[in-house]
């Protein structure tokens, strides 16, 4: 029975597979061994297999926040484990859960079709449900972590199922305990509690608040409401706010089905407040917003495109033209980008970045 059940699996593992078409810089790479993961059960298979269990792993969801610079040599675990549904109702909530191969639009769209708001600030962000936690994404206003409740997830070592709630996710601003190194220390010198590539996320629940209430605090969504001849905020309904934003972000950021990218390459600085004024002395234009804690938000798009990056390119990568912060594909599917070239041109960005403003951007995507 066992040695049928490890054939079985064996037919399973894909060998050289093309990565081309699973990220969505569209960098051609291959998996040297790819197994695609439509269930918890899967996971414990490949865990139970003896040719694959102490393999190292790396777990691919929608390939939208990642470089990859080379053939991935660790086993690819391609989540593929699909579903929503609304699993409760409570007093402040609807909870909404979803497998973590479901792709992060569909859902967004298909909460509103089911008349459960709150997602909807976040439309048209690439990628799976169970990438969004790791990265704590966020656009318009409304972070991943003010609408997460649970997830559920497999230690990738031990094969053992666990569930981490919003406090041991550890959110931060585009981060998460899934981005740091188990060995990392933690705070007070603590041994840190770091999951990356510790884990595999399976199912993510969603907390939508009730009663909904839109959130238009962010510039571009006010003007939005203007234009409309809107004045008052209740007139706005989930569906519209979902509309302007696929708007938004069209007319913003290039599409990845057409030009090849992976959304923001750097996350936005924080500087203090008298490093802020040190730079505004030198640059009076300098893009800044004033965070609730005291630090300041600087814009990195505006640094970036201050130091005139807009539209250079190191071989087929390169800046954006509508937009400094995103870097693209210029090669298609035909020249692709190397991952080579992306990190290339971001360490030039970074480079030039630091000598005129003396600020180190940090970038975003995970390099593979
Ligand atoms: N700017 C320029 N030149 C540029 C780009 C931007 O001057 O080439 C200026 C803009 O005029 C604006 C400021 O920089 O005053 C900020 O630009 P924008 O609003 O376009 O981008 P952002 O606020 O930096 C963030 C997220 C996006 C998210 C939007 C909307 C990060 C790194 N990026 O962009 O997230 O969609 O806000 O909330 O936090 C992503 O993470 O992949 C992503 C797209």
């Amino acid at each position: 029975m066992k040695v049928a059940d490890a054939t079985i699996l064996q037919m399973l593992v894909e060998k050289n597979v093309s990565l081309q078409p699973h990220n969505s810089f569209g960098i051609a790479a291959k998996a040297l061994q790819l197994v695609r993961v439509a269930s918890q059960a899967d996971v414990a298979a490949v865990l139970a297999d003896p040719a694959l269990q102490s393999a190292p792993k790396f777990v691919l969801g929608g390939g939208s926040n990642i470089v990859l610079t080379g053939d991935v040599r660790p086993l690819v675990l391609k989540v593929e484990i699909m579903g929503r549904q609304l699993v409760a109702e409570t007093e402040r909530a609807w909870i909404v859960e979803a497998g973590a191969g479901e792709n992060w639009h569909e859902l967004v769209a298909w909460t509103l079709a089911q008349g459960l708001p709150g997602l909807e600030n976040m439309a048209l962000i690439p990628g799976t449900v169970g990438a969004s936690p790791v990265q704590n994404i966020g656009a318009y206003g409304v972070e991943l972590q003010d609408r997460f409740e649970s997830l559920d997830a497999v230690d990738l070592e031990t094969g053992r199922a666990f569930t981490l709630d919003a406090a041991q996710c550890a959110f931060g601003y585009r981060d998460s305990v899934f981005k740091h190194p188990p060995t990392a220390p933690g705070e007070a010198g603590r041994p840190g509690l770091g999951l990356a590539g510790k884990a595999l996320i399976t199912r993510v629940r969603f907390a939508l608040p009730k009663p909904w209430k839109p959130v238009l605090g962010y510039a571009d969504l006010e003007r939005r409401m203007a234009q409309e001849g809107l004045s008052d905020a209740r007139q706005v309904s989930a569906q519209q706010i979902f509309d302007w934003v696929c708007d938004i972000r069209r007319a913003k950021l290039p599409d990845p089905a057409v030009l090849g990218n992976a959304g923001s390459f750097f996350k936005n600085p924080t500087v203090s407040p008298e490093q802020c004024a040190d730079i505004i002395a030198r640059e009076p234009k300098l893009v800044h917003y004033p965070m609730p804690d005291g630090s300041i938000k600087l814009a990195a798009g505006w640094l970036i495109d201050a130091c005139g990056w807009k539209g250079k390119a190191v071989g087929h990568a390169a800046v954006y033209e509508k937009q400094a912060l995103v870097l693209v594909n210029k090669g298609g599917t035909q020249n692709p980008v190397t991952g080579g070239e992306v990190m290339t041109l971001a360490k030039a960005i970074q480079t030039s970045v630091y000598e005129r403003f003396g600020i180190l951007l940090e970038h975003e995507p995970v390099v593979v």
